[in-house]
């Protein structure tokens, strides 16, 4: 089975990091997958580990975020008895047990810098050091990395080793926002209807055209969780029901009212100096990314490009 399959979504977007990670499953290069939370990265790693080789052997995640400080070596690469207090077996470690197979560094932006320096000989050389072993271990995994965070930035702060950014991003998978693919808003929430109402064996909701286009103006901050947990939400509570935007929660209200318009200010406002912040913001938001700037903004990329040429920010 294509693992591939359970990324729903035909948006451009969406189908171009999908067409991305086919590729790289099929090798045993070392990815780093980015994205806000909520958008798929854990979906998109073990879609990976199954289209792979390895797919007979172990996927293993390792949540780096809930790593305490002084456990990550060890956990990582496993310690010797005796080797500090309290390790009174050896432990092979997360990079041992996941042998022949992936493992999946979640969260990578939160490992030390120490842990970082680790890391990046496991990576350039295949080899495990124990705590308190003074033997590497040749050790075969292939590595995902996710982060939600901007790890450049944490670069340029110093808080992420240049090298091992560079080394991890061999193909770079980034993850659009849910609102950057919002034509899949309503494929993803049939999907997950259909989905819940069998789960649950109950007979499905139905989404009025009102309500769809109400989902579809919303920012989902959350992204595709926020929508997965709405659907059940609605699969549980409304089974079999028409579903009216009066249905949706709150917040895909408010968000739809406030979206329709700016209240002028009654002291006026600055308009060419308003335009030009609002597309610095959204460059510096997007890391200068021009088509997702204009996206942001609500405008083609042609007009984006224009009003750069025209009126340089
Ligand atoms: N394209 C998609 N198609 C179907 N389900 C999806 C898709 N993307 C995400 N999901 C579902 O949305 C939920 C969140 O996805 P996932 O846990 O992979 O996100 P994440 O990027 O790892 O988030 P976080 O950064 O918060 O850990 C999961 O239940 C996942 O199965
Ligand atoms: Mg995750």
């Amino acid at each position: 089975m294509n693992a591939f399959k359970n990324l729903i979504g035909q948006s451009a977007e969406i189908q171009a990091v999908i067409r991305s990670a086919q590729i790289v499953a099929a090798t045993d290069v070392t990815v780093l997958i980015e994205g806000d939370t909520g958008t798929g990265k854990e979906l998109m790693a073990k879609a990976i580990h199954m289209c792979s080789n390895r797919v007979d052997k172990k996927f293993i995640t390792l949540n780096c975020a809930a790593l305490p400080e002084a456990l990550a070596e060890s956990e990582l690469f496993g310690h010797k008895k005796g080797a500090f207090t309290g390790a009174i077996t050896d432990q092979p470690g997360y990079a041992k047990q996941a042998e022949g197979g992936t493992l999946f560094l979640d969260e990578i932006s939160e490992l030390s810098l120490s842990v970082q320096a680790k890391l990046l000989r496991f990576i350039e050389y295949g080899e495990c050091q124990r705590v308190g072993d003074s033997n590497p271990q040749r050790v075969d995994v292939r590595l995902i990395a996710a982060s939600n965070c901007d790890l450049r930035k944490h670069v340029k702060d110093g808080l992420f080793r240049e090298d091992l950014y560079y080394r991890l991003k061999v193909v770079p998978l980034e993850l659009p926002t849910l609102q950057q693919r919002s034509k899949d808003i309503c494929i993803l929430a049939e999907y997950f209807i259909n989905d819940f109402s069998s789960q649950h064996k109950l007979p499905k909701p139905e989404l009025t055209k009102a309500a769809i286009k109400q989902i579809e103006s919303y920012s989902w901050p959350g992204n595709v969780r926020e929508l997965r947990n709405m659907c059940e939400r609605l699969v549980v509570l409304l089974p079999g029901q028409k579903i009216t935007e009066k249905n949706l929660p709150l917040e895909t209200q408010v968000k739809a009212k406030e979206s329709k318009g700016f209240v002028l200010p009654s002291e006026g406002i600055d308009l060419e100096y308003l335009e030009n912040d609002l597309m610095r913001q959204a460059l510096d938001a997007t890391k200068g990314n021009k088509s997702r700037a204009a996206r942001l903004l609500g405008i083609s990329r042609d007009a984006f490009l224009y009003r750069l040429k025209t009126r340089p920010i």
